[in-house]
């Protein structure tokens, strides 16, 4: 079943990237016909019929990408439109911490030295590297490039993974212990998928970002407390130390080809905007340092917005205090919270605008800028938001005569080609 298993998507995969090109040619066609749909409603269209969305922002940003489970890469008509419609994945839960360790307890069967020479015990049970590698292994033969999600995070992570002999139940370990938990973590998964790529993709890139770390800033930081509180990295370290070697872990055993990211939501509120600004600071403080320099590329701004909220001003504002600092950003889960189909016409404007601002920021050559965009679910159905079909966040809905085009599709689309 294995054996066969590859061999078949490759073949697969050929025929979808070949019908791929196909309808790629003849896009700028349909994207004419298009504009003439789009001002009628509704706009339900199969969504292999329409302009590609990744097509119509080639040459915009670097990547258009969606977050996806591991049964959207089955196979079939979703893989079929994901190809067409994106070029990056982003695995919604399968490379976070908890799934990693396939909420497994870990041994402590082996031992690991860090950097600064503590030796610690560490599991040799997990992680578990058959789910990534399939997952990794699809992506490549569909063509898709993948956000890393993610590998430091208060949540969907083991409470073992923090605590003494890695029991649930146990006391905190210190701060030492937890210090070399994470560089060991970091390099496992790191190396790994290294080792993956110069084994099955010529040793060139196929996570091209990883998330570092997730979500540490508070919602009401200050200029003195601008971390979550709430959380067991916090609890051990009491400072932002753990972000930061975060990211010189990550330098250190990530190639010098992935981009590294800080990864966090409502972005653009005042306070967590400045609280995001002190941990840039802090990691670009250890830039230049001779043992361990850290690094940090992107700023990933998760964007679950509403319909109103936040404006399009606050994007400005935000995105601009972030390329200050000499750094690129990605919106990486984009969704809008949408409660109803009676907003249809506002959910397409929204998009729209939303579009249109992260187009001011494009990256250009030898700049920083807006490097991809990312939603955070393929059709509403699947969406985290969806509560019992009310809400209709994202551009694709599914029904019996498959996946449809809604008309937030074509304020995407229409953005793409305004000058
Ligand atoms: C956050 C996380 C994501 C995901 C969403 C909900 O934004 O970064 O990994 O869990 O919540 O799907």
């Amino acid at each position: 079943m294995k054996k066969l298993f590859l061999p078949v998507i490759l073949v697969v995969g050929a025929l979808f990237l070949f019908a791929g090109c196909a309808s790629t040619s003849s896009a700028s066609q349909k994207s004419t016909e298009v504009k003439k749909e789009s001002k009628g409603f509704p706009e339900r269209v199969n969504w292999l019929e329409v302009p590609s969305l990744k097509d119509s922002y080639s040459g915009i940003f670097e990547n258009i990408g969606v977050a996806v489970n591991e049964r959207d890469l089955q196979g079939g008509d979703t893989l079929e439109g994901l190809v067409y419609h994106f070029s990056s994945i982003t695995m919604e839960n399968e490379f976070k911490p908890q799934f990693m360790f396939n909420w497994q307890k870990p041994n402590s069967n082996g031992t690991f030295t860090s950097s600064k020479g503590v030796t610690i015990e560490v599991p040799t049970n997990v992680p578990s590297f058959t789910r990534m590698d399939k997952m990794m292994n699809i992506a490549k033969s569909f063509g898709l490039r993948m956000r890393g999600h993610v590998l430091v995070w208060h949540s969907q992570t083991e409470a073992s993974f923090f605590r003494e002999n890695y029991n649930a139940s146990g006391a905190l370990v210190d701060k030492e212990t937890m210090d070399a938990r994470q560089e060991w973590y970091i390099k496992t998964i790191l190396e790994h998928v290294k080792e993956w790529e110069d084994k099955y993709n010529d040793g060139k890139r196929l996570i091209y970002c990883w998330d570092v770390v997730n979500e540490a800033v508070s919602d009401n930081a200050t200029v003195n407390a601008y971390l979550r509180t709430n959380s067991d990295w916090y609890a051990i370290f009491k400072s932002d130390k753990f972000i930061v070697n975060a990211f010189r872990y990550a330098n250190k055993y990530a190639p010098a080809d992935v981009q590294l990211a800080y990864n966090d939501y409502s972005c653009t509120s005042p306070a967590k905007t400045g609280g995001i600004l002190k941990v840039i600071d802090a990691i670009q403080a250890a830039e230049k340092d001779d043992f361990l320099p850290a690094r940090i590329d992107v700023i990933g701004m998760q964007s679950h917005v509403g319909l109103n909220n936040p404006q399009t001003s606050a994007f400005d504002i935000a995105i601009r205090k972030f390329l200050e600092k000499n750094i690129d950003v990605q919106i990486t889960e984009l969704d809008v919270n949408d409660t109803g189909m009676g907003s249809d016409l506002i959910l397409r404007a929204r998009y729209k605008a939303l579009f249109q601002t992260f187009k001011k920021y494009q990256k250009v050559d030898g700049g920083h800028g807006i490097s991809g965009v990312t939603f955070w679910g393929i059709n509403d159905e699947r969406s985290w938001i969806s509560k019992n079909g009310t809400m209709f966040p994202l551009l694709f809905t599914r029904d019996s005569n498959g996946y449809l085009t809604k008309p937030a599709f074509f304020g995407c689309i229409e953005a793409a080609s305004e000058e």
